[in-house]
Formats: structure tokens, sequence, C-alpha cells
């Protein structure tokens, strides 16, 4: 028999000639010349392959042969899980290439990159945030002692040694406040957007998941007003929406903004539902002035700086925008969902 491949053919050769000297023939089998066109085989370049593979295969079952039936060999070639098609398919068989799909953008991470756009636009940076915190950024920095009753509603994952699975983005209040203290004292005002996924323990239903996405925000420099705060949010939601939207403030509560409050818009026409006033408006986020004890906590003197944070979550305004019926959609995988964004 001869082989094409040079390689296989000189390993034929020496494994030919050593046999006859061997006392127990089916040693030939185990031969490290022999294993070593195996592992050869693995670098190939897929084009080549198959034919190195075939000739290979050949060899051994020819050596099995000669060295009597005392082990039985498969006829097939190993399945190799990194060829890109199986390695037994005839040379004449096989596929010029294999198929494949193309992926896309979650509809998430679409709708964080125009969201994060838009905020650019208006002078924003963007900061990440992290999947894993510390009691300290989760409600020390933020105005929540220990004991503080409101943690309640921050209800989330933790581990025995203290790690938190963040339940809102505004952990990261306190870093960017301190990451950008240096040029706020310099006369630039702060202006920060921070997306992120947060974890909340949560009764699962089609508007909760246990996780999701938020955008926080933080603007902070001298004489911010809420003023500033209205007409910023404001503007970016005719923006988001391409249209001049009535916006609206609730009076509400968080430990780390005073005053506090719900940040409502007017239904957008597409997103109309009925006639009652319940139906006018959406509430779309959280906000408020930054509290005095947040500023202190990153070394700012909220005697000169003022600011305000708002923070909301993403999943909602996509769900809304592509009409999605259940938030569950997001985290299950499937492709069904996936591909139609
Ligand atoms: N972190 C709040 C939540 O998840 C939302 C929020 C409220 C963020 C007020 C803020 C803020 O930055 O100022 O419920």
């Amino acid at each position: 028999m001869s082989y094409q491949n040079p390689d296989v053919a000189r390993v034929a050769e020496e494994l030919m000639a050593k046999l006859d000297s061997l006392p127990d023939k089916k040693l030939i089998l185990r031969d490290p010349l022999l294993r070593g066109l195996f592992d050869q085989l693995k670098t190939l370049p897929p084009q080549e392959r198959a034919l190195f593979g075939k000739e290979v295969n050949e060899l051994r079952l020819k050596l099995n042969s000669l060295a009597g039936d005392g082990i039985v060999i498969e006829e097939q070639l190993p399945i190799d899980i990194t060829a890109p098609w199986d390695v037994n398919t005839p040379v004449d068989k096989m596929p010029d290439f294999f198929p494949t799909e193309q992926g896309s953008i979650h509809p998430l991470m679409q709708e964080i990159e125009s969201i994060c756009n838009i905020y650019q636009r208006m002078g924003f940076m963007v900061e990440e945030s992290r999947e894993i915190d510390d009691d300290f950024h989760m409600f020390e920095s933020l105005n929540f002692p220990a004991g503080h009753p409101a943690r309640d509603d921050y209800d989330t994952f933790m581990t025995d040694e203290g790690l938190i699975a963040p339940a809102h983005t505004s952990t990261m209040q306190n870093r960017v406040l301190k990451k950008y203290k240096d040029s706020l004292e310099q006369g630039e005002p702060i202006a920060v957007v921070i997306p992120g996924r947060v974890f909340r323990n949560e009764d699962l239903d089609v508007t909760h998941e246990h996780t999701f996405y938020q955008l926080e925000g933080v603007y902070v420099g001298e004489g911010v007003n809420v003023g500033n705060l209205i007409a910023t949010l404001g503007a970016f939601m005719n923006e988001y929406f391409s249209q001049q939207l009535k916006t609206k403030l609730q009076p509400f509560y968080f430990p780390f903004t005073e005053p506090s409050f719900e940040f409502a818009i007017e239904r957008p026409t597409a997103l109309k539902k009925g006639n009652t006033e319940a139906d006018q408006w959406l509430e779309l986020l959280g906000c408020g002035m930054i509290h005095p004890k947040v500023l202190k906590m990153a070394d700012i003197d909220p005697e000169i700086y003022t600011g305000f944070a708002w923070g909301g979550g993403i999943e909602r305004l996509v769900m809304m925008k592509h009409g999605i019926e259940d938030i569950r959609h997001f985290e299950s995988g499937k492709l069904e969902f996936l591909r139609q964004f």
C-alpha cells in the first residue's frame, strides 16, 4: 500500500521494519510514532485533516491485522471534536465550507448603546458598573446606615463574606464622584451615566426579573438645581422617543437624594392606551438632588457643589419600544426571541 502523505509513508515504512523484531507484535499499535501521527492530525488545517486521517487510519488497520486479532479497533476514526466536519467523510463528499449563521446584538445591548449615545451627545461620560460589590457602595455611601429600614427595599443576593450582587446601579455614585472630584474642583461639572446589571430577590412574573439592567446618571456642579434635573431628563426623553413630551415629578423617598422624586412622562403617541389619568403617564425612573451626606462621603463639599442623580430600568424601555410582553424573555437565551432583533 502506498500513502500519499510523506509523513504517513515514512512512519509506515519504519513500523513495518520494526514489526518483525517485536516479541509481541501487538506492541506496534502502541508505538509513539503511530501516536505521533494522531497528534499531528489535530494540528492540521481542516482541509488536510480528512485525507491525512484516512491514511493514518488505514495504516493502523493494517498494523492491527498484521499484529493478529488481539486488539479490536473500530473501523472509524475517533471523533475529532475540533474538526469542522466528520473526519470519516469520504474526500469527494466533503462540503466546501460549513454554513454559519450570523448572530445579532442582544436587544438590551442595542438599547444601552443607543441610550448612552444620546447622553454622550449631551456631554455625559459613560462608566461601567460592576456585578459584585460591598456594603459600603450598596448602602453606607448612599446614606443607608446599618439597620436603616429602606435597606429592605433592596433585598438582593449576598455572600457570608459580605459580597453583594448590587440591587441598583447607584452603587457606582461614590466611585464616580471620587473619580471626577479633581476635575470638578477645576471647574468642570461631573456628568456621567452608568449602565449596569442589577440583581434582586424577586417573585418572578412578566414584569419582574431577578436580574435586569439599569442606567444611573450623576450630574454635579456649582448652582445645580431641580430645574436642571427636569431639563436634562426631558431633553433625553424627547430625543429617545423623537417627540416633545410633557414630564412631571412626583414626590418620592430615597435615602440618597433630598428631595427625591419619581419622574414620569406623558405616554408617547405610539404607546397610548386608554383615556384615564393613569393611562396618560409613564413612571420611568427615580431621581432627586444628591443628598449632602452622599457628596460628603466622596469628599465633595455640599456647601459649594450640588447635583442631581437618577436611575431606572432599561428592560422597561425596550419592552415598550418593541412591544415585548414578558421581561423573562431577555435572559432566557431563547433563539426564537433573539432572532427577531
Ligand atoms: N437606585 C434607585 C432604585 O433602584 C433609583 C434611583 C433613585 C437612582 C434616585 C438615583 C436616584 O440615582 O437619585 O430604586
